[in-house]
């Protein structure tokens, strides 16, 4: 009997050990991936509404009968909810107004109209959250918007680079004058995260709770990424040249500040977004050596980019929740 309990009580112990390495594994691993820019530098809040770019579609210019719609409300907390819960189901999800992918406000004349590019493929799971998370978020900021989501219909390695570029063709086309490139796993978590341009392009998704809200680098634009279509435009897009997961967002980066063209960010409450769960991508082995090659020699962004974007094919199809814009590589 006394035998016995002795052994349980070793036993005891060494669950009880074990329990605590894996807590103190556990606690260096937080410890690790809190590195990064806790307080990174951002646009005082009392600025953030000097600063918008404000610019709507031309068609909007001709109908102006309604007042110009009202941004302080969104941008001053007055809808904010601290604990925004992500729901599991949109069962009851109304697709109230929207069209084409597209929502205009209806009682005001909306000062901002913004294309959402979501580059794609094979996250059915995450997009069933995404378009109605979205929509209900964006549907309170009375701004025009469109949902573009480009999809890669091919089984070659994914290419973000060229969906983004031709999004953004896309977009331009339909005469949106600010972009925001948006990962389709990203959901913002704050409602004063006003979706438009300013006049600096702005790295919306500082702050993730897959990163502990803290900014893992200081030239990071990947995520999600407000800039205007023309500096869009002006830096040639995107590079085609990275294939697989990583590096084309920080050759943009790079794109960006080589035409000295500021990133901003907004405060780091506002910047919250949470990360949707998803297995791992193939990484691109060649991401460094792609973006060495194209810092070496200044003339890429020339070359290679938006206006250099090639693909097999490409056709645009409405649906009432995105405009879908399927692309073979
Ligand atoms: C929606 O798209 C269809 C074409 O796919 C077009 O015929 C229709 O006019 C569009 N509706 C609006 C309101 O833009």
């Amino acid at each position: 009997m006394t035998k016995r309990s002795w052994k349980t009580r070793i036993l005891k112990l060494r669950v009880i050990n074990c329990i605590f390495f894996i807590l103190a594994v556990k606690a260096v691993i937080k410890l690790l991936t809190t590195c990064g820019i806790y307080n990174y530098s951002h646009l005082p809040a009392e600025v953030i509404e000097t600063q918008l770019y404000k610019q709507i579609s031309p068609t909007f210019i001709t109908q102006k009968s309604k007042p110009d719609c009202k941004y302080d409300g969104v941008l001053k907390r007055e809808l904010s909810i601290s604990n925004w819960e992500v729901p599991k189901t949109f069962d009851d999800f109304s697709a109230t107004g929207l069209v084409n992918g597209s929502f205009i406000p209806d009682h005001c004349t909306p000062m901002f109209s913004v294309a959402i590019i979501v580059a794609y493929r094979n996250r059915q799971r995450q997009l069933d959250i995404f378009l109605p998370y979205m929509h209900n978020f964006l549907r309170k900021q009375n701004i025009h918007y469109r949902i573009y989501l480009v999809e890669q219909q091919d089984e070659k390695i994914f290419n973000k680079g060229i969906l983004y570029n031709v999004g953004a063709k896309v977009a331009i086309r339909d005469k949106f004058p600010c972009l925001i490139l948006h990962d389709v796993d990203l959901l913002p978590l704050d409602a004063n995260n006003l979706y438009v341009c300013a006049n600096e392009p702005r790295h919306m998704s500082a702050s993730i709770d897959k990163f502990r809200f803290v900014l893992p680098y200081d030239y990071l634009v990947g995520g999600v990424l407000a800039l205007k279509s023309e500096q869009y435009v002006q830096v040639n897009g995107l590079s085609n040249r990275f294939e697989g997961w990583g590096g084309e967002d920080d050759d943009f980066s790079w794109r960006l500040s080589s035409h000295k063209i500021n990133v901003i960010r907004y405060p780091r409450e506002m910047s919250r977004y949470t990360m949707l769960r998803h297995p791992q991508e193939r990484k691109n082995t060649r991401r460094s050596t792609v973006m060495k090659e194209n810092k070496q020699d200044p003339s890429t962004n020339v070359k290679d980019g938006f206006t250099s974007t090639r693909y097999s094919s490409m056709h645009v199809k409405n649906h009432r929740l995105f405009t879908h814009v399927g692309v073979v590589v």
